[in-house]
């Protein structure tokens, strides 16, 4: 429908926002002004505890500054109500006393065909109800009350039955001449394919209306009370009310329910959610019949942040909960996040609050999973990790799945954690605990790699660092690397010891020993090994007493070609990074392969998220977001890396070609050697607590292994030209290159 010119303004002058926000929010009263119409709450899209959400009640805006939720009063309503834009300007203007402009004659048509069926729907919800009062509905009523519904409860649910036969309802909505195609319309009656009548969907059923959340009847779930029964639970068909995914049952009480806990629960079946509402859980909601879709996700997501799934202690509920894991992966958003209840085996929610009340549900509602331990264990459940190649298929798996995250600070928390189960798993539980217990998270969102000090690391420690990088290979791409030239970069708090790449998350900067030695901040900034072991009094692998004897000479120079590569990549990130900072219009086209994008250097992970939070919808303030956010420094540092700073990027900020081809080199060349990174990080791993002269052969050969691989590339590509910014390029780029390069007036020094 088209709205008059003007309607909207007067909409929105007309409808305060603090009135209509007020309804669901408690507002900060020491922060908010309301005589200049300055008010703050705690934010009702995100979870927290301060109030960063903040409505300007004369602009009609809100925004929130924890999860930059904007909007006017119909994007509120819309994301409160979970209405479409029309629906938000009706109700808004039914507040405000507006009169709806008369709907263009198809969408009118439309609106009435849905009205009209809605009102069909509610004459069927009454005949069913009556029938269960008659004497056919004897049966029903006992089936019932066995199951424990009656009275109060069969009157709240609205439960009705549908008795045996063809052309009951059929015949009293006829009666009542409701037309034809309405009754067929509403998926209430099928056409007969005998050329007959056309005969009721529902006969000998319980059934269940399911409302949407304005209350409309929009489908029915009817179940058999015989077993023998081919179909348990029969549906409505979908009809233009009813759209099964985008449907949720219990929906309008649950969300205001659910207002006041901020608690939800996600049931399989109908039933389940009456047990749980009728024994005081009223937030709960459940799929009709089929599995979770992306936009009941939303729709649970619009009314609680981290919603309780509530699973069968069977296989399916199992093998459902995997199938909304995968769906979910991708979604998830800073605060929004599933919880999984794994009910007693054979179990559903309705058996067991039946059989053992209401605090045995709340008992393994406190149990809940959150999602990443789910995750785990159906990677590692009934298996047996015995062998590298077995480890090393548990970590393709999980990272196959981390990478289904798009958020890429979530992204990394799931690294974080899995690493965590990983490292418990395979080192028989010894504890990371005492690093989560002192308080010491490498918070890799505020300063990826704090708690590092190089300087700290025993002399002994054979380590990747920058030191040992001058000597390889000094043709190639090191040349930004000699330790005088950029000791602030090098020789920075990047120094991840023995291990650093290939993790489940593709984040060599979470991974093993890194992440391990960084939770052990503690020691690694000094404290004395004594005070620094674990609580077992193990102590940590490569430190003190029980490292291992220094690996042989040749192992070690392997691992110094390694620590190399890794250089190499570090310089690669920073051009990428510099690339997009100054020529923010890549980055959607990049935005793949930056999530990706493994971050060794420190700082480059966080440089990262913040061009990928801010380039892309505010490019022209990206400079002034990182500087805000990772300080003045963190800019100038990447630029003054030499190869940054002779990378075309710096030339010619903002040139769209330049920087797309900069971009598919860089990318391209560290996208090549992750594979191999991730195999040596596997032996790395076995190299802690097993300290042997074997091992640290075995991780030489992979690290000889890995450095042929890289090297045998490099030797494949001889035929390469070496880029001004010191990438090599196959011919075509050669000359695309070459003729940009020219054509931007740069020139080989
Ligand atoms: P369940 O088989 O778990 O049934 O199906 P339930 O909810 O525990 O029901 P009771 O306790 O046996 O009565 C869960 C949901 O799956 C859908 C229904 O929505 C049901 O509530 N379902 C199940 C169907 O659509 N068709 C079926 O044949 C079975
Ligand atoms: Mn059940």
């Amino acid at each position: 429908m088209s709205l008059p010119p003007g309607f909207l303004d007067e909409l929105r002058t007309r409808v305060s926002l603090t009135q209509v926000v007020g309804r669901k929010v408690m507002w900060d009263q020491r922060k908010s002004n309301q005589g200049k119409g300055d008010m703050w709450a705690p934010c009702p899209f995100h979870h927290e505890k301060s109030a960063s959400f903040h409505v300007d009640d004369r602009k009609g805006f809100y925004y929130c500054f924890g999860c930059h939720a904007k909007g006017d009063a119909l994007k509120f309503v819309q994301e409160t109500e979970n209405v479409g834009f029309m629906e938000a300007v009706q109700i808004l203007a039914q507040e405000a006393g507006m009169e709806m402009p008369a709907r263009d004659p198809r969408a009118q048509r439309k609106q009435d065909h849905r009205a009209q069926l809605a009102e069909v729907m509610e004459q069927a919800v009454r005949f069913f109800r009556l029938q269960l009062s008659t004497r056919a509905g004897e049966g029903a009523r006992s089936y019932l009350a066995r199951r424990g519904l009656s009275g109060p409860a069969l009157e709240r649910w609205e439960i009705g039955f549908a008795p045996e036969g063809w052309q009951n309802l059929w015949d009293a909505l006829r009666g009542k001449g409701v037309p034809e195609e309405l009754i067929m319309g509403a998926g209430l009656a099928k056409p007969s394919n005998k050329g007959g009548k056309p005969y009721d969907t529902f006969r000998n059923r319980i059934m269940f209306p399911i409302r949407d959340a304005r209350g409309r009847a929009i489908a029915f779930g009817g179940r058999a009370m015989d077993p023998r029964d081919n179909a348990k639970y029969l549906n409505s068909p979908e009809t233009a009310l009813f759209d099964k995914g985008r449907s949720l049952y219990n929906h309008g009480p649950a969300r205001t329910a659910s207002g006041k806990s901020g608690q939800l629960l996600v049931a399989e079946g109908y039933m389940d959610v009456i047990a749980l509402a009728e024994g005081g859980f009223e937030a709960s909601v459940a799929p009709l019949g089929t599995a979770i879709t992306e936009n009941q996700l939303q729709m649970l997501w619009r009314i609680a942040d981290e919603p309780i799934i509530a699973l069968d202690g069977d296989t399916a509920g199992l093998r459902a909960a995997m199938r909304l894991i995968d769906l979910a992966l991708p979604l998830l958003e800073a605060g929004k996040s599933l919880r999984f209840a794994l009910m007693p085996e054979g179990k559903d929610p309705d058996d067991l609050i039946r059989a053992e009340g209401r605090e045995a549900v709340q008992a393994v509602l406190d149990q809940a999973m959150p999602m990443v331990r789910l995750l785990w264990q159906r990677e590692t459940e009934g298996k047996v990790f015995d062998s590298p190649e077995r480890k090393a298929a548990l970590d393709k798996a999980l990272r196959d799945k981390i990478r289904l995250i798009r958020d890429p600070s979530i992204r990394r928390h799931y690294g974080e954690d899995l690493q965590d189960l990983r490292w418990e798993l395979f080192r028989g539980g010894r504890p990371r605990e005492e690093a989560a217990g002192s308080g010491l998270d490498l918070g890799f969102d505020a300063a990826p790699d704090a708690g590092f000090d190089p300087g700290a690391r025993p002399a002994d420690d054979p380590g990747f660092g920058a030191d040992y990088d001058a000597g390889y290979d000094p043709g190639y791409d090191t040349a930004g690397y000699d330790p005088g030239f950029d000791p602030g970069y090098d020789a920075g708090p990047y120094d991840n010891g023995p291990t650093s790449a290939g993790v489940p998350a593709g984040r060599p900067d979470t991974s093993g020993s890194q992440g391990y030695s960084g939770k052990q901040g503690g020691y690694a900034a000094g404290k004395s090994r004594r005070s620094g072991g674990f609580r077992d009094g193990t102590r940590m692998p490569w430190r003190g007493k029980n490292a291992p004897p220094q690996p042989l000479e040749t192992t070690r120079n392997s691992l110094l070609a390694g620590g190399s590569e890794e250089s190499l990549a570090r310089v690669r990130e920073a051009v990428i990074l510099a690339t997009v900072i100054t020529t923010p219009a890549v980055v959607a086209k990049y935005e793949v392969n930056l999530e990706r994008m493994s971050c060794i250097g420190s700082d480059h992970a966080l440089l990262r998220d913040l061009v990928l939070r801010h380039g892309i919808d505010a490019p022209e303030r990206l400079k002034e977001e990182i500087a805000a956010a990772a300080g003045a420094h963190a800019l100038e540092n990447l630029f003054a890396l030499r190869h940054v700073a002779i990378s075309p990027c710096l030339r010619r900020p903002g040139d769209v070609e330049v920087a797309s081809l900069t971009l598919a080199e860089e990318f391209a060349k560290l996208e090549a050697s992750r594979g191999l990174d991730a195999e040596l990080a596997e032996a790395e791993e076995d190299l802690d607590g097993l300290a042997d002269e074997a091992v640290t052969w075995r991780l030489g050969q992979a690290a000889e292994a890995r450095n042929k691989a890289v090297r045998s590339e490099n030797e494949d590509r001889a035929q390469y030209d070496v880029g001004e910014n010191g990438a090599r390029l196959n011919r075509e780029e050669r000359d695309a290159f070459g003729a940009l390069l020219e054509r931007i007036g740069y020139s080989k020094k």
